[in-house]
């Protein structure tokens, strides 16, 4: 069923080559969210292959800005758990984890509320595509610094050519593989 359900939605999602700029095929995602049978099909395959991974539910289900949070909550609405955001730094009140990485230009900061994980809870990291790797990595560490248990980290599309799951010291899975 996980396979047909990604066969699906994966129709919805576009390619855009040369954009943002030269060189890159651009994958959107949004096109998913304007057809509610794609939307259903892109959750119930994420939610399968959470189930598949064998590790119980998670606690926590930890989305990445921005395009984590158009999944995240809804799979840990789906789970029964914990769903805890990882901001661009600058956005989140309270005492906060921050730690940053490197982009394609520049570096950039991101944070996580100290309390939203308690120590041991078993925590899965979700965001739409894995490029680089480098928010994800800085995502797990976050998760770390707060003493959670780091289960894997769950995309809708890995890029493999720019290898990032090599960066990430935690399972990677992903439904759909581009180059
Ligand atoms: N983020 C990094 N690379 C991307 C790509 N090719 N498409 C969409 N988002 C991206």
């Amino acid at each position: 069923e996980r396979k047909e359900k990604t066969t699906y939605f994966r129709q919805a999602i576009t390619q855009t080559p040369d954009f943002p700029k030269p060189g890159i095929v651009f994958e959107d995602i949004f096109p998913i969210f304007t057809s509610p049978p794609h939307h259903e099909a892109l959750i119930r395959a994420y939610e399968l292959q959470i189930k598949e991974l064998g590790v119980g539910t998670p606690d926590v289900i930890v989305g990445l800005d921005a395009r984590g949070f158009l999944i995240g909550p809804t799979l840990a609405l789906r789970a029964g758990c914990k769903f805890v955001p990882v901001r661009k730094a600058g956005k989140l009140p309270g005492k906060l984890e921050t730690v940053t990485y490197d982009k394609e230009y520049g570096a950039d900061s991101f944070a996580i509320q100290t309390a939203s994980i308690k120590p041991s809870d078993k925590v899965l990291v979700v965001d739409d595509l894995i490029a680089t790797g480098g928010s994800a990595k800085a995502a797990g560490e976050l998760v770390k610094k707060c003493g959670g248990q780091l289960l894997g980290y769950i995309f809708i599309i890995e890029l493999t050519g720019l290898k990032g799951r090599d960066k990430l010291d935690a399972p990677v899975y992903t439904l759909i593989e581009s180059q």
